[in-house]
């Protein structure tokens, strides 16, 4: 969802005066050479949707905390349009999420009001369930605020303790808790709301003996108590949200859940989904109402799909535009404009710049890049259109190659309105045909055709009378002709042998120049 439609109706009762998203981690079970907050699920980075969904809240600041990787993460921080703007934290060496916090700290000044934290790897969590708990923060009183999350599983996680009256008394991590502790299935999501002068006060008081050697974040619970303070929970509706990724077997995992959510949202919006499981939306894309996708469609990032247009099977989108009923079959295309009502496919490919005009189509087995097909203008078969700009209501026969690319450079091919190119026809640019003009079928064309000529560019045809007959004289088709002659010579009294005779008429010259018929 863009940011520019963030739901108004989530944003937290009292303002938030700043989100952390704690992002310094290695990820080392990702084995990449990526960050791992930068791999991407519904075609975004995980950290992304992090930040994303802090940004719904509307926070006064914005605070990633980056440690390894952070030239990487920083540059796609810089270079991302569609996040407000993030302050950088940097942790040199992870010493802790205490430690990452009060890193945040260092970078923001103090921070007083509302302070949440949440983590970068961390992509499901959404900006209602941040919501719930800033208000249940804000309104119960409490300095610290933690969501917490029952799992059947709930190993490797800090495990939440109640007192006997369900008061919630601390954090044990899973390294520090006894077998009892062990036990406990609710557990820390590491997603808090804190009273930001209690926060920052906690942090500075954060000792690392425990078994990781690290500071724990978790300690500000027992030290906010301690002083008094009170400490409160909100246990998330859907666990889902807050588990966090290590590895690609997690991250896929949860990339389906997201895609389940995003196609899920485009089906209430009032597009038609035959098979949710083969189908991918990614984050930013929009798509119309009463349009279908079929199986095995993948629509990426910076699509942007209008109303009643048939989408798949079997189909990939990336960065296109495709306006009102235009349908897509079993074509990939990427960086493509499909106007209202084009017909693409089946078996298209459509590459960057690749603009079809209202009502056009590119049919089997055609590529286009960098080209323009007019409105009403007809690509539809076995084609490869480059740097060409195609008027209106123009013919493009079966096999049409513009031979754009010398080896070196490109050249740009012209053809104007309501122009008929016959089938397996070679335009080798820079050439033009303009308006009206025809290209005989067979052609290779390199000067331009004006306004209402045919241009014929081939070898005229020689029939050599016999010749099979003579030279292969046993062979089927030798029997095949021999019995036609004879059929038409008892139908004619033609001598057997003689060639057959043709009267050319105009409609069979057309036929013969231009592989097709004359409307
Ligand atoms: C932490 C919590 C645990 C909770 C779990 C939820 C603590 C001490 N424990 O455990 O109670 O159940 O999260 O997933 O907080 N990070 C930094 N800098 C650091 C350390 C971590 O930025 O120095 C970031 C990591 O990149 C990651 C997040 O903080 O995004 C959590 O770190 P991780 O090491 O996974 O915490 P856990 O030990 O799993
Ligand atoms: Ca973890």
């Amino acid at each position: 969802m863009p940011l520019a439609s963030a739901d108004l109706n989530s944003l937290p009762d009292s303002t938030i005066s700043a989100v952390i998203v704690l992002a310094a981690g290695a990820g080392t079970r990702m084995k990449s050479g990526r960050p791992k907050v930068l791999h991407e699920l519904a075609g975004k980075p995980m950290l992304w949707h992090a930040l994303h969904s802090a940004a719904g809240l509307a926070p006064s600041q914005l605070i990633a905390v980056l440690g390894h990787g952070r030239d990487q993460v920083g540059r796609f921080l810089a270079d991302s349009a569609d996040l407000p703007p993030v302050v950088i934290a940097v942790q040199d060496q992870q010493l802790g999420t205490g430690h990452a916090c009060a890193c945040a700290l260092a970078a923001t000044g103090e921070l007083t009001g509302t302070v949440l934290v949440t983590y970068g790897d961390v992509p499901l969590l959404q900006t209602s369930t941040l919501t719930a708990l800033a208000n249940e923060h804000a309104n119960s009183g409490n300095a610290v605020t933690i969501l917490t999350a029952q799992l059947a599983d709930p190993t490797g996680y800090g495990r939440i303790l109640r007192a006997p009256d369900g008061e919630l008394t601390g954090i044990v991590e899973q390294k520090d808790a006894d077998a009892q502790q062990r036990s406990i299935q609710e557990v820390n999501s590491g997603v808090y709301a804190f009273d930001g002068a209690v926060l920052t006060d906690a942090l500075g008081r954060l000792s690392d003996a425990n078994a990781a050697g690290e500071r724990y974040l978790t300690d500000v619970v027992g030290i906010a108590r301690a002083d008094g303070r009170r400490v409160g929970s909100v246990v998330a509706d859907d666990a889902v949200e807050t588990e966090g990724i290590n590895d690609r077997v997690q991250l896929a995992e949860l990339a389906r859940v997201l895609n389940a959510r995003l196609v899920r949202k485009a089906q209430l919006a009032g597009v038609t989904v035959h098979d949710p499981a083969t189908t991918w939306i990614h984050a930013d894309v929009t798509i119309g109402p009463d349009t279908e996708i079929l199986p095995g469609t993948s629509l990426q990032a910076g699509t942007t799909i209008g109303s009643g247009c048939s989408i798949g099977p079997d189909t990939t989108l990336i960065a296109c535009t495709v306006a009102d009923e235009a349908s897509v079959v079993r074509s990939h295309c990427h960086g493509a404009t499909i106007g209202a009502r084009a017909s693409v496919g089946p078996f298209s490919y459509l590459r960057p710049d690749a603009v079809l005009e209202p009502d056009s189509k590119a049919g089997a087995f055609v590529e286009i890049k960098k080209s323009t097909v007019g409105a009403g203008s007809k690509v539809p078969h076995l084609s490869y259109i480059g740097d060409t700009t195609i008027g209106t209501g123009s013919n493009i026969g079966a096999g049409t190659i513009t031979a754009n690319y010398d080896g070196a450079r490109k050249f740009a091919t012209t053809i104007g309105n309501d122009a008929f190119i016959g089938s397996n026809t070679t335009l080798i640019a820079p050439v033009s045909v303009h308006d009206g003009g025809y290209v005989a079928a067979g052609s290779s064309i390199t000067a331009d055709v004006q306004p209402g000529d045919l241009g014929v560019a081939r070898g005229r045809q020689r029939t050599v009378p016999g010749w099979v007959l003579r030279r292969k004289p046993d062979s089927a088709a030798a029997k095949s002709a021999q019995a036609a002659l004879t059929e038409r010579e008892s139908d004619t009294d033609q001598p057997a042998g003689d060639p057959p005779s043709r009267s050319i008429t105009a409609s069979a010259q057309f036929e013969s120049q231009t592989g097709d018929r004359p409307a």
